[in-house]
């Protein structure tokens, strides 16, 4: 009886002296570990989604090509998987290490992307945007410059999107406006309202980075991918974009120009990926005034000189200042920019011809004509996707299936060129969703 009555009370004891040694004692240990815990109300699963997520956006920075494929591989492997279990069963302290990186991810979340709407140009917009939407990894933010008419259309139509697809981005509609010089003169210059993404750095003063886009460019792939470009800037680049032409003897500058330009054949200004941060800081350098401008101070006068010798407004004015500043310019390859040039004289486009299409251009109105039926096959299919429907069944298949119809056209002739990039990106966000849906049961 008495020994059973000690062993009890020293079970007691040992229980008593375990659980304040669990408590107190690891708290004491680290107090800034016990704060994180209470701040942090996330449910477990949603903890193990954000690490996934972290990776994700981890991997695509690293590596733009291969980032989210391999990160699906090692979550099917299971690593991820574990490494999260681990933080919510086992380990306080693992939980603390994985806190900033995850912190630093959602820091680094949103991505800017900027569109100047005028005219007709609402349906190719909003298509556009959607492609955006449906392949990206991060959030993005949608600066969207619009005529009158056209901003309160922009509205109606981006609030018809179901709630999942609007929590995948924010936008807003701005209007068009110039901040310096005769903005009649502005409008006129090139198209209506092109001019106007000269001025993103000066009116967007609060956004570090943006990619701006046409109205006619697709995307094939997560805009993640370009946007990890920013990362692989020298100390001196601010901008990037494709070459107008890869043929300097088909390409229009090369042949026609009556202005400087950059490089060989010029850049297309279509697809243009910007640190803003760094273009209001620098001076460039042109044929005007020795000790250089400021891009804000610069954009007038410049027109005022060139006006009477450029064709193709605004971006001719880009050319002509990275002409004279080359060292500030990150070219990348045309098939982040794939244009009707690029097959309709033969394809020159060889980066496209090995990965496929990363972003459609559709300039010269080929969406909306039938002189590039493969380009229009593209865009009607993704005009026509509903975001309920299945992404191989109602938007992989009929691009495929309706391109064969055009493999007798030039641009048509070599299939894998539009669908190869499409059909891998399609795959990762697949598989990412089942993935994802599959995940929160474990
Ligand atoms: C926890 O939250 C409090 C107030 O909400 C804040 O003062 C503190 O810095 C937070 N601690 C950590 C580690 O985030
Ligand atoms: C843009 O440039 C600024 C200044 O060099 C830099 O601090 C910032 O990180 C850059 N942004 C990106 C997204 O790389
Ligand atoms: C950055 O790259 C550009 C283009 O390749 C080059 O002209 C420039 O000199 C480089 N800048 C630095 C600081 O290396």
């Amino acid at each position: 009886m008495r020994i059973h009555c000690k062993i009890v009370a020293i079970a007691l004891c040992v229980g008593v002296f375990l659980l304040l040694y669990f408590f107190g004692g690891n708290a004491a240990d680290d107090p800034l570990l016990r704060e994180v815990e209470e701040n942090n109300s996330e449910p477990s699963h949603a903890k193990l989604r954000h690490n996934v997520a972290s990776k994700f956006v981890k991997k695509t920075h690293d590596e733009p090509r291969i980032g989210a494929e391999e990160a699906l591989k090692e979550l099917k492997e299971g690593k991820i998987i574990n490494r999260g279990a681990k933080v919510n069963a086992k380990s306080r302290r693992r939980n603390n290490a994985g806190r900033p990186v995850s912190k630093r991810g959602r820091a680094e979340e949103i991505m800017h992307l900027a569109v100047v709407a005028c005219g007709n140009r609402l349906d190719e917009t909003l298509t556009m945007v959607k492609s955006a939407i449906l392949f990206s990894i991060k959030k993005i933010k949608f600066h969207i410059f619009a005529e009158d008419p056209l901003a309160s259309q922009f509205e109606k139509g981006l609030n018809q999107w179901p709630r999942d697809i609007s929590a995948k981005f924010q936008y807003r509609v701005y209007p068009i406006t110039f901040s310096v010089g005769n903005a009649e003169e502005w409008k006129k210059l090139f198209k209506p309202c092109a001019a106007q993404r000269l001025f993103l750095p000066v009116i967007l003063k609060e956004v570090d980075s943006l990619l701006y886009v046409d109205t006619d460019v697709l995307f094939l792939r997560p805009m993640d991918d370009i946007w990890a470009f920013l990362k692989a800037f020298n100390s001196t680049q601010l901008a990037a974009m494709a070459p107008e032409h890869e043929v300097p003897k088909i390409g229009w500058y090369s042949r026609f120009a009556r202005h400087p330009f950059y490089g060989v054949t010029g850049v297309n200004s279509g697809v243009m990926l910007m640190n803003l941060t760094r273009i209001r800081s620098t001076m460039f350098k042109n044929s005007m005034i020795p000790g250089g401008l400021s891009w804000e101070d610069l954009l007038h006068p410049l027109y005022q000189k060139y006006k009477n010798h450029i064709t193709w407004g605004d971006q001719d004015l880009l050319n002509i200042i990275f002409h004279y500043n080359p060292e500030c310019l990150f070219t990348f390859p045309c098939q982040w920019n794939y244009r009707p040039d690029h097959c309709m004289y033969g394809s020159n486009c060889k980066e496209a011809e090995e990965e496929g299409v990363s972003i459609l251009h559709g300039n010269r109105g080929v969406y909306h004509d039938d002189k590039q039926p493969a380009f229009k096959v593209v865009y009607d299919a993704i005009h026509d996707f509903s975001f309920e429907d299945n992404l191989f069944q109602s938007l992989f298949y009929p691009i495929q299936t309706k391109f064969l119809e055009t493999v007798n056209t030039l641009c048509g002739r070599i299939p894998q060129v539009f669908l190869k990039q499409v059909e891998k990106t399609m795959r990762t966000v697949y598989e990412a969703k089942v993935v994802r849906h599959v995940k929160p049961h474990k």
